[in-house]
């Protein structure tokens, strides 16, 4: 049995426990946490053995996982100090390039980095990872197998990371829904019907686009006859700047995500 350890045990490691949990896995969990209580938390609701000093959560480490905010990190690896033997760590920290991660330790730590997905918690998560050269095969193999556990996993070059950062959110889905249900109710439907219609556009569309494997353009067709509502309804999104909106969204967020390089 092997032992991953957890620095931070916020939203994503929260997330994470619970995919882990439904996964079944047979690896020995363990956070660190500057937050006794959140350490508490976690322990009652996921089981898992807690560590609140730092250096004997990562002596336990065969896996170790950053999962603290981009802008603490560099505080936490600073507490952490120098490390003598090689150790397999993947940092969460949006943002934060390999190159950062590795200046701050050399040699002994190899380092990879996750963008794992809160949908995690569910079993339905996405995971991009991405890999220092110095990881070997074995390593590698063993970070894809934890990742995979709680959804699908895909490696993609780090210099795509931020731009997939942005993009996967399940936050977008979540925004998207808040505000064509809010619209509906301005339509006159009750928060729960506005709720259930603008999930069922949303959600069950995609399903179905998933399972179905038709183009894009082909569903889009099929759901919005030419002339109907469905494509004035469109039609009208775009010409109001849907496509501005989004696309300025994301440049924001890729913003966001540079300066946390810095
Ligand atoms: N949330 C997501 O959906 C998501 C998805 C993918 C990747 N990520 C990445 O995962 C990381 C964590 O995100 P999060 O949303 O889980 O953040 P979070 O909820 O703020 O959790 C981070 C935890 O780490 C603790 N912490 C910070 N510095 C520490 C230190 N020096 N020693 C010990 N504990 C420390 C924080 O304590 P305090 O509350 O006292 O600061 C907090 O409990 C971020 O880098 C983010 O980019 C997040």
């Amino acid at each position: 049995m092997s032992t991953v350890v957890f620095l931070g045990g916020g939203r994503i490691t929260s997330a994470m426990l619970a995919g882990l949990r439904l996964s079944r896995t047979n690896d020995r969990l363990l956070v660190h946490d500057r937050n006794p209580a959140k350490l508490c938390r976690l322990m009652k609701s996921y089981g898992v053995a807690i560590e609140p000093n730092l250096q004997r959560a990562v002596a336990e480490a065969d896996l170790l996982i950053v999962a603290v905010r981009p802008d603490s990190v560099r505080e936490l690896l600073q507490a952490l100090g120098k490390v003598k033997r090689p150790l397999v760590a993947i940092s969460l920290a949006a943002g934060v390039p390999l190159q950062k991660l590795k200046a701050a330790f050399g040699v002994p730590v190899r380092w990879s980095r996750a963008m794992p997905s809160p949908a995690c918690r569910s079993g339905r998560g996405l995971t991009a990872l991405t890999f220092s050269r110095e990881v070997l095969p074995r390593d590698r193999k063993r970070v894809w197998e934890f990742f995979s556990r709680f959804g699908q996993a895909l490696e993609i070059p780090e210099r795509k990371f931020d731009a997939f950062t942005v993009v996967f959110s399940p936050s977008h889905g979540f925004h998207a829904l808040a505000t064509l249900s809010e619209v509906a109710e301005r339509m006159g439907l009750d928060r729960n019907t506005a709720l259930l219609a603008s999930a069922h556009a949303l959600a069950d569309s995609i399903s179905a686009w998933r399972e179905d494997k038709q183009s894009l353009p082909s569903m889009l067709e099929e759901a919005a006859t030419p002339g109907g509502i469905a494509a004035a309804t469109t039609t009208g999104m775009d010409a109001a700047g849907y496509r501005r909106a989004v696309l300025r969204g994301v440049m924001d967020g890729l913003r966001r995500a540079r300066a946390n390089a810095r």
